[in-house]
């Protein structure tokens, strides 16, 4: 499984047993099961058990400890599964839609001994980090963060999602990474406005050649892109090139002030590209982020519930979220305060449970949280398959 958001959660291998219960009977929550109806055959359950088996102890603890969580102790706050780590806000681009670029709570990055310092504080309470800004290539220290993260620390997932602009000069990334994410909104170069990622296709397209020759394999890269009115078309053609690529394919609408714009809906073009996104994902024949069910969600806006919790986000000076970073509430600072679970505790007894802001933050760690939690073994099933 492999998930994204504004500097998201990606690559969650999911495998599971049978999908014996699909909870999809919560009120506020859109059965979108109809969508894809075939199950999982055992062979191919179990097939998936064994290609991805050191997730699953993983997978099985947290929907144990979730399910406790919010059976028993009636919280919507849930274990972390995969930490996404801003280690800078600066930025070489300037996209229209960006909310980290200049966000509402700046922080300042620390330097390399800090960085790393939060880095092992993180992987004490998950094996999976997500690296974003601002734009990390930046970041002159970059390769020697992602090599202590994924050789010192030993995390099993290393994400690093960047617009792909200076990988070249990067290149140690490559070899740390488990994964990389590279944003691309078009194919087509467009320089009408030089900090837009359209502008600066002709260089990303290069290093994406670069990294493909350098991971070894494809499915390594995602292609994560930003849908917005003006570039359906092109999304429509990203798709059809991460196929011949061998990329995976990931897309999202531009959030906007938490909100996604629903003018989208309304948009014939729009309506095919998410039915194509969603056919071409439930054939198989392409490897697309998600499974069928989180794509119709996160694409036409449909009822979730989020557990932020899952994904925490985590700024260049180490300050955490509380519940999440929308709500711009920081509930305390690893290296102050040594854990997750001790920061979310404060901020739980500070600004009180989650509160049920049912979907409006439509990125995909969001929805996400909202089948692993609710829905795992239909998830589990949808991944496998
Ligand atoms: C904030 S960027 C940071 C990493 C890097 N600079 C990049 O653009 O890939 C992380 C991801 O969030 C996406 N993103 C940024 N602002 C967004 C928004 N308002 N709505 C949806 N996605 C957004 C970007 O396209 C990118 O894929
Ligand atoms: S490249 Fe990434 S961080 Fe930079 S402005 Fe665009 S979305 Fe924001």
């Amino acid at each position: 499984m492999t998930a994204r958001s504004c500097g998201g959660a990606w690559d969650f291998s999911l495998s599971l047993g049978e999908p014996a219960l699909t909870i999809e009977k919560q009120a506020n929550f859109v059965p979108v099961g109809a969508l894809d109806k075939r199950r999982a055959s055992k062979r191919e359950l179990l097939r998936g058990l064994v290609r991805q088996a050191p997730f699953v102890a993983k997978n099985f603890g947290l929907y144990f400890r979730n399910g406790w969580r919010r059976q028993v102790l009636h919280t919507k706050l849930v274990a972390p599964y995969a930490v996404t780590f801003y280690v800078t806000h600066r930025c070489n681009l300037d996209c229209s839609y960006c909310t980290q670029k200049e966000p509402d709570v700046f922080s300042d990055e620390l330097d390399t001994a800090g960085t790393l310092q939060v880095l092992k504080r993180i992987r004490r309470e998950s094996d999976s980090i997500v690296i974003t800004g601002g734009e990390p290539t930046l970041r002159a220290d970059i390769e020697q963060i992602v090599t202590a993260a994924r050789f010192g620390y030993k995390f099993r997932s290393v994400l690093l999602i960047t617009n792909g602009t200076l990988l070249d000069r990067k290149l140690g990334i490559l070899n740390g990474v488990t994964g990389l994410v590279v944003s691309l909104d078009a194919l087509q170069a467009h320089p009408t406005n030089p900090l837009s990622k359209p502008a600066a296709v002709t260089k990303v397209l290069e290093n994406l050649e670069l990294a493909k020759g350098r991971l070894g394999s494809p499915p390594k890269i995602t292609i994560s892109t930003v849908i917005e009115e003006w570039n359906v078309t092109e999304v429509e053609r990203l798709l059809d090139w991460c196929g011949e690529q061998g990329f995976v394919f990931a897309a999202q609408s531009a959030q906007m002030e938490k909100m996604p714009n629903l003018a989208l809906l309304k948009s014939a073009k729009y309506q095919a590209l998410v039915d194509k996104i969603i056919e071409r994902r439930r054939e198989g024949k392409q490897a697309i982020n998600g499974t069928p069910k989180t794509i119709e969600t996160l694409l036409r806006f449909r009822d979730f519930q989020c557990y932020p919790t899952m994904f925490p986000r985590v700024y260049p000076n180490g300050d955490v979220f509380y519940p999440c970073e929308p709500l711009r509430k920081i509930a305390g600072n690893l290296l102050r305060d040594g854990s997750l679970v001790k920061i979310f505790a404060a901020g739980k007894k500070k600004y009180g449970d989650i509160p049920p802001c049912q979907g409006i933050c439509y990125l995909f760690g969001n929805v996400l949280s909202h089948y692993y939690v609710n829905d795992f073994w239909g998830l589990a099933g949808d991944f496998i398959r």
